[in-house]
């Protein structure tokens, strides 16, 4: 099965319900003519502007995912969201272990494999994301790094689950700095985050398992990376909360 190109844009804490229907307009005019068949395209807004982008969106190419989900379904959790509350509203998409939630909200591999279950459970399609800091780059601990937190996210994760999931690579570093991984030191990256899934699921699983770049992904650099064997697409911050940059991006990645 060939993997299909996704690109999702993870727009953070930015834009209001208000504007986040104007630019879904914007967007919905703009992808009229991005064929589905070549990419899968969502967009993840803040929670509050779930409604508002659903709406907009209906009936078009374009799916909407949320950014965190809680683990449990229901319950004493003040300020927390559920899977079936997302599901209600018609998420289909979920961010979990974004290194944002990891760095600044206490996720550790354990809340993102509780998060997965979770996700899972309510039917939503998880996009798992792990990244090394700068400082584990340099240190040479990369792949011990990225080795932990995909053996931790997947804890007790059987197989036909894992046929759900789409995994995010993102070097923190790269993260909203400029700074991109070079294309190919992205893919080898990747490659070796397929190895690890194959230790765990099979090489055919891991083979079908679509993994995002993430970080400073612009219009300028898509098409070299996701050219790239392993990378199948990316998770865009910045670029994606413009109509005109991130409709580029995803042209320029398919084209
Ligand atoms: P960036 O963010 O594209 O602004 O670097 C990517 C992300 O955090 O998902």
């Amino acid at each position: 099965m060939a993997r299909k190109v996704f690109i999702a844009g993870n727009w953070k804490m930015n834009k209001t319900a208000a504007e986040t229907a104007v630019l879904c307009r914007a967007l919905k005019e703009k992808f009229a003519d991005i064929c589905p068949c070549s990419v899968e395209v969502a967009v993840c807004p803040t929670f509050t502007s779930l409604s508002a982008a659903i709406a907009e969106l209906k009936g078009t190419n374009i799916k909407v995912g949320a950014q965190n989900i809680h683990w449990a379904d229901n319950g004493a959790f003040t300020g927390e969201i559920s899977g079936a509350m997302l599901k209600e509203l018609g998420v289909e998409y979920v961010i979990i272990g974004h290194s944002e939630r990891r760095q600044y909200f206490g996720e550790t591999d354990e809340t993102v494999n509780k998060r997965l279950v979770a996700a899972l459970r309510s039917g939503l399609k998880p996009i798992v994301c792990i990244g090394e800091t700068l400082e584990e780059r340099e240190g040479g601990k990369t792949e011990a790094v990225l080795e932990k937190q995909i053996k931790g996210a997947f804890v007790s994760i059987g197989a036909d689950d894992f046929k759900k999931v789409v995994i995010a690579y993102e070097p923190v570093w790269a993260i909203g700095t400029g700074k991109t991984a070079t294309p190919d030191m992205a893919q080898d990256t990747h490659a070796f985050i397929r190895k690890v899934l194959a230790g765990l699921y099979g090489a055919a699983a891991a083979e079908d398992t679509v993994i995002q770049y993430g970080g400073s992904m612009k219009p300028e650099n898509s098409k070299e990376l996701v050219a790239q064997k392993d990378i199948d697409g990316g998770l865009i911050g910045g670029a994606a909360l413009k109509a005109d940059s991130f409709y580029d991006l995803v042209k320029n990645a398919i084209g």
